[in-house]
């Protein structure tokens, strides 16, 4: 199979390394050779690498290597099979692509984007056959992320979504299929890890090292929030919220934080800045501060973590009432896509649905706010009983 992929930044080098690992043909494409040299020199790196661990000899290495062609022009795509686009966040220099390379390409060819934040429909509305167009959404770095979000537009066939779906899942990938609709799974079901422990911190209850303690030690989660805002960068994570949050014609439930766009516009970004919520030193650790308080009030911790879970399965419980995705999907997504220790809706389940409600009730109660109100999902489940899977 012959695999195209427009634009050799950081994803589509990414991708372009997965497809060819899996014996795929790859015709990578750049407007810059400057980045198609980048990555052809990335790869280079990443494969030594991989031969030092003892994971590939160098026969493979020649075997991956071989089948990426670095090509100039958007014509040397013509044979590709399935073609994905990892090139800037605009829809209009996406729309324009698309529309050029539908007229070199056959008409079998499956033509995807890579998009984190635009409408597949839109995007699809600029070729002639939207049939053929997905989304194909890789997590970076996309070698190691096993998740791979697939977006079927409300134009495309079914054809085009299966064809998809296995050819991912060739390439070794964990799929899961999600509705067109803002921040997909992931970047949706996440808001609540990021936004309720800002909210947390906002008011005061406790301060950024806390909350993270909170929810590593009593959820086990590998990072805490504000150790992956900055290690995401508070710029990029920002962005992302406030994008999703204009996109659900600004629910409450997504709201921005004040505290992280201040964090932003001061460049305290995070580890790419060398200070952020935390301050960290040139080898990218964090500098523990030596009047930093060990946090031991055990109650506090435990009312900090059930907040922000609570919040995250609400996330969740919604995204599949509303038909985002499956429930197994969901648990997919969050666990392969950005590590989450449990799936939520699994998660839900071992807290106990009514634990759930009565959680986000309390919630409600104290805040009267629209943010916390509970998931018609949960709330009809609690009252018939019955459990996720
Ligand atoms: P990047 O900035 O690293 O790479 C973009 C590449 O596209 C550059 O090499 C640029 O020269 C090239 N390019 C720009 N316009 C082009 C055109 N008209 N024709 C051909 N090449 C062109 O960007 P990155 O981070 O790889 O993101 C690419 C896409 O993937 C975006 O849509 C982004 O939203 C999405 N995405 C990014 C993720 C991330 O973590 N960086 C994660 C998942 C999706």
């Amino acid at each position: 199979m012959t695999i195209g992929i427009i634009g050799s930044g950081t994803m589509g080098s990414g991708i372009a390394q997965v497809a060819a690992t899996s014996g795929c043909k790859v015709k990578l494409y750049d407007t810059n050779r400057a980045a198609l040299d980048k990555a052809e020199a990335a790869l280079e790196k990443i494969l030594l690498r991989l031969i030092e661990k003892g994971r590939i000899d160098s026969e493979e290495k020649n075997r991956i290597q071989g089948n990426i062609d670095y090509v100039e022009n958007l014509k040397d795509l013509a044979n590709s099979n399935l073609t994905i686009e990892a090139i800037v966040e605009n829809l209009d220099v996406k729309k324009k692509v698309f529309s050029e390379l539908e007229t070199y390409v056959d008409s079998n060819c499956i033509i995807a984007s890579n998009t984190s934040s635009l409408s597949i429909a839109s995007i699809a509305s600029a070729l002639k056959n939207p049939e053929r167009c997905i989304g194909i959404h890789f997590f970076n770095p996309a070698p190691l992320m096993q998740l791979v979000e697939v977006i079927p537009a409300i134009q495309t066939s079914n054809e085009v979504l299966e064809f998809t779906v296995k050819t991912i899942e060739n390439w070794n990938k964990v799929v899961a299929v999600a509705k067109d609709t803002p921040g997909f799974i992931v970047n949706r079901v996440a808001r609540p890890f990021y936004g309720e422990s800002l909210r947390i911190y906002e008011e005061g209850i406790a301060d950024f090292a806390s909350i993270d303690r909170s929810l590593k030690t009593l959820g086990n989660f590998k990072m805490g929030p504000f150790e992956l805002m900055d290690f995401i960068g508070n710029d990029v994570n920002y962005t992302v919220t406030e994008t999703v949050f204009q996109a659900f014609y600004y629910d409450p439930r997504y709201r921005p934080s004040f505290t992280q766009k201040r964090f932003t516009e001061a460049g305290y970004l995070g580890r790419k800045s060398g200070k952020g919520f935390y301050n960290y030193d040139d080898n990218g650790s964090i500098v523990v501060q030596s009047d930093s308080e060990e946090f031991d009030n055990k109650v506090l911790a435990q009312q900090i973590f059930d907040r922000v879970l609570v919040m995250l399965i609400n996330e969740a419980a919604d995204a599949l009432f509303l038909n985002i995705a499956s429930a197994k999907d969901i648990d997919n997504a969050m666990t392969k896509g950005v590590n989450y220790p449990k799936g939520l809706l699994a998660w839900a389940n071992e807290k106990g649905i009514d634990w759930c409600v009565k959680q986000m009730d309390a919630l409600y109660d104290e805040y009267r706010e629209e943010r916390y109100r509970c998931s018609p999902l949960l709330r009809k489940m609690s009252r018939e009983n019955q459990t996720f899977f």
